[in-house]
């Protein structure tokens, strides 16, 4: 469980908040790029960690991410006309350049001095990985990129998916990280059970083992940033199986893939839009190759991006990526499917996380809470958030992984090992460790 004070420490996320400011330190995911598909073109209306912003592609084709409100009277900026090299408010016509410079004051024209000394916020953006990167933090420079394996890779091996979630961001997160889940939510109805008929995450990514309802042994490994969690189980005398998840700072969560040969690679960032809402990104990689048709099919189907998205509503900003398996439609819930096939009746992975999680209520209360040890990995990734956040609150610690980032290069493998492994972190290392280009071996 975690008090009041703590629950609100770690769900809220605006500027002012010890969370919110601990987020800032890192770069953000803030769009795919393809929402911005070239110069001059659409702005985007963005909310992200509580603020309201807009993101534009100049005449050049560089990314900015600025203000929603213009530095004149606040009109929202997305209404603007986005031309010859910057955004220009609908308004009264004033026009910011990417950095946020003042371009143009043709209601004020003879005021070369007050141009000069306008600004609109803007944050730094770099394009990677399919995806716009912000750094909002305090830093006249912002620090390294994260150091994951995916940032250095070509396009073609790399898919992410986006979507929408009606909940705190933290939640949501934490499922990735619940490793006593799958095995039921995920799964077939009891009677179906040795078919397994519905569940995507039946292939043989994931080994059989892995649908066992009993019978784990938890462990964890954190540090300052980064929570490994293993679960594990025996299979026979000789072989145990495991499985690993990481949580990694701020809004990083992996869980357990492929145990063949094939290392393909995912990590999920749960990304704040404010603190009832928050967007997924589902980032999956290849260390060596292109991602094949089915390997990006396979994660649209998870998160239910092949059924379509709903229109969304400009009130509440990325709601457009709110896929037709949603909180208004009881997820597409099947009473009958529930008693024949599915353990939920829910016909889409996601969405019956989402059914679980998004049901808690927008923040979910955790004084009320009874964490069992297949809890573990939870309530280690919370006090390393805890822990961050109030460091920098209370002493001003710089949070950790920030400038030095070898933490972030890793995956979560599940695989079978030899009975009775004892330094688990040591033994499983070269399975979760990635380096760039090099591609664990997967016997
Ligand atoms: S409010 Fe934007 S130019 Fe006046
Ligand atoms: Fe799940």
């Amino acid at each position: 469980m975690l008090s009041a004070s703590d629950n609100d420490l770690i769900c809220r996320s605006g500027p002012q908040t010890p969370g919110g400011r601990l987020m800032r330190h890192y770069w953000v995911p803030v769009a795919l790029t393809s929402e911005l598909p070239g110069p001059d073109c659409d702005p985007l209306r963005v909310r992200l960690l509580g603020e309201d912003l807009v993101a534009f592609r100049d005449s050049a084709g560089r990314p900015g991410l600025v203000s929603a409100f213009c530095p004149h009277r606040g009109a929202a900026l997305f209404f603007g006309r986005n031309e010859e090299g910057g955004l220009r408010c609908a308004y009264h016509g004033w026009k910011f350049d990417v950095a946020g410079r003042c371009l143009d004051l043709p209601n004020e024209s003879d005021n070369p001095a007050l141009r000069e000394r306008i600004r609109l916020a803007a944050y730094p953006v770099v394009e990677r990985a399919h995806l716009l990167w912000a750094y909002m933090g305090p830093e006249r420079e912002p620090p390294p990129f994260p150091g994951f394996q995916f940032w250095d890779l070509p396009d073609e091996q790399i898919s992410v998916v986006k979507i929408y979630q009606e909940q705190n961001w933290l939640q949501g997160l934490e499922g990735v990280i619940d490793p006593s889940h799958a095995p039921f939510l995920h799964s077939a109805a009891p009677a179906a059970r040795r078919d397994q008929a519905v569940s995507a995450l039946r292939t043989e990514r994931i080994a059989d083992y892995y649908w066992a309802t009993s019978g784990w042994h938890y462990q964890v490994e954190a540090d300052d940033h980064r929570v490994l969690i293993a679960a594990s189980r025996p299979v026979s005398s000789e072989q145990e199986f495991w499985r690993m998840n990481v949580f990694l700072l701020p809004f990083y969560a992996m869980g357990p893939v492929r145990s063949g040969a094939d290392p393909v690679a995912n990590v999920n960032a749960r990304i704040p839009i404010d603190d009832e809402h928050h967007f997924i990104y589902s980032i999956t990689w290849h260390p060596l190759r292109a991602l094949t048709d089915d390997e990006k099919r396979f994660g649209e189907e998870v998160y239910g991006v092949t059924l379509g998205f709903e229109k969304g509503d400009p009130r509440h900003p990325g709601s457009e990526w709110m896929t037709k398996a949603n909180r208004a439609n009881d997820y597409l819930l099947d009473r009958q499917a529930q008693r024949t096939t599915s353990y939920t009746g829910i016909p889409v992975v996601i969405a019956q996380d989402q059914a679980m999680t998004e049901g808690m209520g927008p923040i979910a209360d955790r004084s009320g809470e009874h964490l069992v040890k297949a809890d573990l990995g939870i309530a280690s990734a919370r006090r390393v958030f805890l822990r961050a956040a109030k460091a920098l609150r209370d002493q001003g610690t710089p949070p950790p992984g920030v400038f030095d980032t070898s933490g972030y290069g890793v995956r979560a493998p599940s695989k079978l090992m030899p009975a009775g492994v004892q330094d688990w972190v040591g033994a499983l290392s070269e399975f979760y460790r990635c380096r760039p280009g090099i591609n664990p071996p997967q016997p």
